[in-house]
């Protein structure tokens, strides 16, 4: 887990949850299987709450997140 927790906008957390990584950026890095199959949006969104309140405490809770889910759901459609 990394700064994706951190930022201002859950986006980057919901694109590594629905997609995996496919093709890790270098070679030392693993692969990580896609969720988009198995995980309706509402429970991305709770997982993506729960992650962000466990582990960045200290940052406001992210609004909104079941529908940037279905958002970037729809980008990723193809
Ligand atoms: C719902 C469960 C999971 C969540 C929320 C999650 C979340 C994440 C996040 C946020 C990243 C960082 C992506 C980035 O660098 O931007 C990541 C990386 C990764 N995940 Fe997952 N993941 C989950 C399950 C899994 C599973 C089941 C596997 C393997 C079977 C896996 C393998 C990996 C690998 C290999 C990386 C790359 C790590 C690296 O940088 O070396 N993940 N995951």
């Amino acid at each position: 887990m990394n700064s994706n927790l951190h930022s201002d906008a859950p986006d980057n957390l919901i694109q590594v949850i629905l997609h995996g990584i496919a093709k890790p950026a270098a070679t030392d890095l693993g692969y990580m299987p896609a969720f988009k199959d198995s995980m309706t949006d509402g429970q991305v969104a709770e997982l993506v709450a729960f992650l962000r309140g466990q582990f960045a405490p200290d940052k406001p809770v992210w609004n909104d997140v079941a529908a940037t889910v279905g958002r970037i759901r729809q980008n990723i459609a193809r």
